[in-house]
């Protein structure tokens, strides 16, 4: 099957791009950085030519609320037009668990927008929803520092490590 990875040079998107060459698949890897961009459609549809399957696994340069939401209109959109063009039968995105349960968050309010252009779009799709990942822990530890004092919420996480969501991703 040939599988293009949007996002393929990403912390999911490499392993994913791995483990599914692993499976036997074509794999086109693609990203701004080989050519490929979801925001201004440069390589877009050459990249999708003879594709079955989109993963995208993508994520925006700027969390601040306009631009994050911007990006994954923006790129969505453009993903599910091009797919459509290139008759592509399925499209996978890579969400976030509670996306729907967060609106103060500007990033989950762009997971969601994503989300809801897909379920739209005539294209079949599966949408993964993961927890943080674990390679995320020490920059929320970061974040919470001042001096030698951390303020954490006392909020339960369930992170996950990346290596378990990319082999999800690539059933
Ligand atoms: N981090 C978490 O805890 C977590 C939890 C659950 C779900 N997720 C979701 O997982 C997804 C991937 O996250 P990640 O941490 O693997 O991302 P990442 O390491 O930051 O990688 C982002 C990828 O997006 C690509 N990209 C950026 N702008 C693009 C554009 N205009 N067109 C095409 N590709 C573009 C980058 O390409 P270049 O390298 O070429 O710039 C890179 O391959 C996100 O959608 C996120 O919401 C994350």
């Amino acid at each position: 099957m040939k599988i293009v990875v949007i996002g393929g040079s990403g912390l999911i998107g490499t392993k994913l791009v791995k483990n599914l060459r692993q499976h036997g698949h074509e794999v086109v890897a693609a990203s701004p950085s080989s050519g490929v961009n979801a925001i201004t459609g440069e390589g877009l549809a050459e990249a999708l030519i003879g594709a079955q399957v989109v993963v995208d696994v993508t994520n925006s340069p700027s969390f601040e609320d306009k631009a994050v939401l911007e990006f994954f209109e923006t790129s969505t959109r453009n993903l599910l037009s091009a797919e459509s063009a290139a008759g592509v039968g399925h499209h996978v995105a890579l969400s976030v668990v509670g996306t729907d349960r967060l609106p103060a968050s500007g990033y989950f309010r762009a997971k969601l927008a994503q989300e809801a252009l897909i379920k739209a779009s005539p294209i079949p799709y599966t949408i993964v929803r993961a927890t943080q990942f674990f390679e995320f822990v020490s920059g929320i530890a970061h974040s919470a520092t001042s001096g030698q004092t951390a303020r954490l919420p006392s909020a339960l996480v369930q992170p996950i490590h990346s290596n378990d969501v990319a082999s999800v991703s690539d059933r």
